[in-house]
């Protein structure tokens, strides 16, 4: 697993392969198994395979390719509908309807999510996390009758990879660790710890492709804008309230 874990890398493309039925069972198993806030499993995961639906998700997707390309797409999702209709059936009274327990089950979604993609890259398949899930939920959950108290976090195709690209560089660990506290970056510090990120070649071909001047440009003025950001989060506020979980009065 550990060697599983070093050789990660988005797939983008994919074969027209099916997944065994077992080997998608076994994935899914894996996905159960990670630490989940008070093992109460406030998530769950839609197993999309039929090609009308999603040809809906790859509408709502940005039209990614790889949605109609891969056999299965997961959608994760935060979700307390089924845990607040055992507590209503068990004459418990449910106090999830807050922001708190969207995040706590945005959690549970992501850890499954997580110990999915592995157990997936495990048995040879090639995984995609879609941030569009974020972007998209009205319509992700319009395409896949997600009801109120559930809301989409994050999804992940997952298929036999047609080719296996190479490693994506990493900051070097300083950059993200720190001993006993914070230690705030100095000027220096930030520099050491983009250097070779800067230096590469990819990175220059970047700043050619997208006239820029520095690969942080390229972040705030093309991939994610600070427009598009305000406007997304907006968006997605409005799902999270719609959904029923920003009733933050006792
Ligand atoms: C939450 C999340 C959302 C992502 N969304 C997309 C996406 O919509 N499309 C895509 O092609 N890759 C997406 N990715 C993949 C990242 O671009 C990729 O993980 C990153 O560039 C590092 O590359 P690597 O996974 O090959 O190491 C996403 C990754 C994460 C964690």
């Amino acid at each position: 697993m550990i060697d599983t874990i070093f050789k990660h890398r988005t797939i983008r493309s994919y074969k027209s392969l099916a997944i065994e039925d077992e080997v998608l069972e076994k994935i899914l198993k894996a996905g159960t198994r990670a630490s989940t806030t008070g093992n109460m499993q406030v998530y769950s995961v839609i197993v999309t395979k039929d090609k009308e639906i999603k040809e809906k998700l790859w509408q709502a997707h940005f039209k990614q390719n790889m949605v109609k390309q891969a056999p299965v797409i997961l959608t994760f999702c935060a979700d307390f509908n089924r845990f607040n209709k055992w507590c209503e059936q068990r004459k418990a009274k449910p106090g999830y309807d807050n922001f708190l327990s969207f995040y706590t089950a945005s959690i549970d979604a992501l850890l499954a999510a997580q110990n999915v993609a592995l157990e997936a890259e495990s048995h040879g398949l090639g995984i995609c996390y879609l941030g569009t899930t974020t972007y998209m939920a009205a319509d992700i959950i319009k395409a896949l009758n997600i009801p109120k108290s559930v809301v989409p976090v994050t999804s992940i195709v997952i298929g036999y990879p047609q080719d296996i690209p190479p490693l994506t560089d990493r900051l070097p660990l300083e950059a993200v660790v720190h001993a006993d506290v914070y230690t705030d970056y100095s000027e220096e510090d930030i520099d050491r710890i983009y250097k070779d990120k800067e230096a590469l070649q990819q990175t220059k071909d970047l700043l050619i492709e997208n006239e820029k001047e520095t690969l942080s440009q390229v972040f705030t003025d093309n991939r994610y804008t600070k427009k598009d950001n305000v406007f997304f989060s907006k968006e997605y506020l409005k799902i999270i309230e719609r959904q029923g979980f920003m009733n933050n009065e006792l």
